[in-house]
């Protein structure tokens, strides 16, 4: 596990990662900037928002499925569970779940943020002073962050993945989660992840382009960051927002769209934009149940159950580990 704060040196190594990717993304035949970049202070703080927005119906639904199916999915994930969380951020998903899980044996968050989870393992320890926490700093797609659950006891381990955050993952990147995931349970240990389903393509794009504009905000905000970590001059105003559902991929795309040509300046490297041209800054992959259970088989897991909200827009789905 890594150190519970970053050190200067750290920190450099980060700045010239997000320099690399932004040049190589940048610099391609089609453009595109890596999602994970969007989640800044202030873009963390954004998708709060936009999980607040009523055209995102996504965050809500999956709340309102977790809150009507608390105990069944509690009996399902069985005693003596230890929980682990990819991503966990605030952690505040998982709360009312281990307060009802029959005698947990623990919850180990994964996050990039050693700030957050302090705070979040604190809050937790106050709530409910039971339960034990192990906390590991990383980033949850490197191996090295799961090395530590190998000493940890329990009957079963289950890992809890919420917010659709599987739909940012390409399908062969997803599958390579999920086998991750697995590596990392024995067999029959479970999986808890929450998928956006398909849909209309009209509700699925306002919930990408919403009429309050939060995730216009949040989207620009990636061009913002670039400029104040990589002395970069972006000019938001020469660049709209775009998200449409594409329905041979059944992902909704997030652009950054060049209205006019023009060159910007990134680090010292210039970068040519024509009119109509655009960055490519994340996915969002829909499935259907059965598409689902299919990702879930790949990345070797067998489908158990699943639950829906009435309108069927969202589901939580629980597998276990082959
Ligand atoms: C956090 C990845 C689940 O894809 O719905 C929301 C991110 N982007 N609006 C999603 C997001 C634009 C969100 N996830």
């Amino acid at each position: 596990m890594k150190a519970a704060l970053s050190s200067v040196p750290e920190k450099q190594q980060q700045d010239s990662e997000f320099l690399r990717d932004v040049l190589e993304g940048l610099g391609g035949k089609r453009k595109t900037l890596p999602c994970k970049y969007l989640y800044d202070e202030v873009g963390s703080r954004l998708f709060e928002d936009i999980c607040e927005v009523s055209d995102y119906y996504l965050t809500r639904t999956e709340a309102s499925i977790f809150a009507t199916n608390l105990k069944d999915i509690a009996d399902k994930i069985g005693p003596e569970a230890l929980l682990i969380e990819p991503g966990a951020g605030n952690c505040e998903k998982i709360e009312a779940l281990l307060a009802q899980l029959e005698s947990p044996k623990g919850y180990y968050p994964i996050d990039i943020s050693p700030e957050i989870l302090l705070n979040a393992e604190h809050r937790i320890k106050a709530n409910q002073p039971e339960m034990q926490v192990w906390s590991a700093v990383g980033d949850f797609t490197q191996p090295d962050v799961w090395d530590q659950l190998t000493q940890l006891p329990s009957r079963k381990r289950v890992v809890f993945f919420p917010g659709s955050t599987i739909g940012n993952f390409e399908p062969d990147k997803a599958e390579q989660l999920l086998e991750l995931f697995a590596a990392n349970l024995g067999v029959g240990d479970g999986l808890l992840i929450g998928t956006d389903l398909v849909k209309d393509s009209v509700r699925l794009e306002r919930a990408y382009h919403d009429s309050e504009h939060v995730t216009e905000r949040f989207n620009k905000n990636l061009l913002n960051r670039i400029n104040t970590e990589l002395e970069a001059d972006f000019d938001l105003s020469l660049f709209a927002h775009r998200a449409f559902y594409h329905q041979l991929r059944k992902r909704v795309e997030m652009h950054l769209v060049s209205l006019k040509d023009h060159s910007v300046s990134v680090a010292g490297t210039r970068v040519e934009f024509s009119e109509g041209e655009t960055i490519h800054t994340e996915n969002s992959h829909k499935y259907s149940i059965s598409d689902f259970n299919q990702l879930l088989a790949r990345g070797g897991f067998r489908p158990i159950c699943h639950w829906k909200d009435a309108a069927a827009s969202y589901a939580i789905h629980y597998a276990q580990a082959i």
